[in-house]
């Protein structure tokens, strides 16, 4: 499919982040040009990385042509043979696929009839709880179903454990031709899950070495789910070529929306603003803060710099929904403390267009709603927040979508990969790392009794025991 890029442009309009809109608890260009070295190290930095190192994520829109095809063949296969596909995984090999899920299928998908889905079924699993694991082979059928087994590592302790059920299941109901119903998406050299597909002999797609979880979307392990539910996974990959083409270009930050926002995120963490609320204004885009708060989180959260010293930085990202959060969370926002800067996303064309029918004219104070859409209902109400909050001085900026299609969502996955690698390098931490997310993994191997984890067994239960009178 071919995609307008002048009229699908991202924007960012980050006017009430400024001392200008929002009075003194924003910023000035006088702090940018304060900064002005810092900042061009950070986008030479980023630029002189691609494709190094744990950066490869950068290079994935130009680089995957065969596995592009390879994965749009095995799609094909499935969305003609099976009625459910299943992903099984966790934090990057999960969120991913969830937020393109939502962002732009119908939002009743699994809901819909099946000539309108044209397509499988679709479920993540990102979880262990038990019930959960339950209420899912309640409703699939597991011969009937495609499990698509992702972990980077091949050993993470809930994503084997979910393999591993599935796997007994499809072997006793389908003896040898459970292997057909399983695909395996992980590393090539490292792990067991790719010594196992290679012993049972598992369709398998690889994510690259220098591409971590939380940076794995528009690789396999986003890319297949997404083909699989017939979403143009080229035009994904267009729109984030696109952006780093030419929408993040030169240290200017003015002409590089990523690097702009990293600035402004990181001059807002030295004000002591270590919040960053992710605030889409469309249930669409609901995940997509899900995916930007793992993203944000375990990249910039480091007790490290990246020349050793200790430092505890980071800035906690909240999802929050509009307008659903209007009656939940913006009384804080408008009224709380000034330790966050919030990023709307306005998304200009939605999908749907419904209108309010008239029918109240005897009550004034409901009628003006008649005649509207709610399209014009819930612009209203972000440019209202927007307003509200900039009067009670809180930053905030709105990132601006045209409409949201598989260009514009790769667009803004690329976008906050850029900001994100930006707001790391400025703060001089390994982005690219998650020690604190390994030690609660290896932790989780000890207690279960991993072989090679006999010394963190130990460390636990040398820890001082609980003490009764603060169980209360
Ligand atoms: O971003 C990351 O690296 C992590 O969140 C991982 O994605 C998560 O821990 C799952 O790891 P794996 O893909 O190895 O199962």
């Amino acid at each position: 499919m071919r995609y307008n890029k002048k009229e699908l442009r991202l924007r960012v309009d980050f006017n009430n982040m400024m001392t200008k809109s929002v009075g003194h608890d924003g910023f000035t260009e006088k702090q940018m040009l304060a900064i002005a070295d810092k900042i061009d190290d950070a986008y030479e930095s980023v630029q002189a990385g691609r494709g190094k190192g744990m950066m490869g994520w950068t290079e994935l829109p130009f680089n995957q042509d065969k596995v592009v095809a390879d994965i749009l063949e095995t799609a094909r296969y499935i969305r003609k043979k099976f009625e459910y596909f299943v992903v099984l995984g966790i934090g990057g090999s999960a969120l991913g696929p969830i937020a393109a899920f939502q962002a732009l299928k119908h939002l009743r998908f699994n809901e819909l009839p099946k000539r309108q889905r044209k397509g499988p079924k679709f479920y993540v699993e990102d979880n262990v709880d038990p019930e959960r694991m339950a209420a899912l082979l309640d409703v699939i059928e597991p011969e009937k179903t495609m499990f698509n087994v992702v972990t980077k590592s091949g050993s993470t302790s809930e994503t084997m454990a979910q393999y591993l059920i599935i796997r007994d299941i499809l072997e006793k109901k389908l003896g040898k031709d459970a292997s057909s119903h399983i695909i395996a998406t992980t590393s090539k050299d490292s792990g067991n899950l790719i010594k196992i597909a290679a012993k049972e002999n598992y369709k398998t797609f690889y994510i690259p070495n220098g591409v971590g979880g939380r940076f794995s979307e528009l690789c396999p392990v986003g890319l297949l789910p997404a083909a699989v539910l017939g979403i143009d996974i080229k035009g994904m990959l267009g729109g984030a070529r696109y952006v780093i083409d030419e929408l993040s270009v030169g240290t200017n930050p003015r002409k590089n929306a990523p690097l702009m926002a990293a600035v402004l995120h990181y001059l807002g963490m030295k004000k002591g603003k270590n919040i960053s609320v992710m605030m889409p204004y469309a249930d669409s885009l609901k995940f997509m803060a899900d995916w930007y708060c793992q993203l944000w989180g375990e990249s910039l959260g480091k007790n490290r710099t990246l020349d050793g010293m200790p430092c505890n930085k980071g800035q906690t990202p909240v999802k929050a929904l509009g307008v659903t959060d209007h009656h939940s969370q913006v009384q804080l926002y408008a009224e709380g403390p000034f330790d966050k800067i919030i990023t709307f996303i306005a998304v200009e064309k939605y999908r749907s267009e419904v209108t309010i029918p008239n029918g109240c004219e005897e009550y004034p104070n409901v009628n003006f709603l008649c005649g509207h859409t709610m399209n014009e209902l819930i612009q209203a109400e972000r440019v209202a927040t927007e307003f509200a909050l900039t009067k009670a001085g809180k930053p905030n900026y709105t990132i601006i979508l045209p409409e949201l299609n598989a260009f514009t969502l790769g667009e803004l996955i690329m976008y906050f990969e850029l900001q994100t690698a930006y707001t790391g390098a400025l703060m001089g931490i390994d982005t690219f790392n998650q020690p604190g997310v390994e030690e609660g993994k290896n932790a989780t191997y000890a207690l279960l009794g991993r072989p090679g984890y006999e010394e963190k067994k130990k460390e636990i239960e040398s820890a001082p025991p609980k003490i009764s009178r603060y169980i209360v």
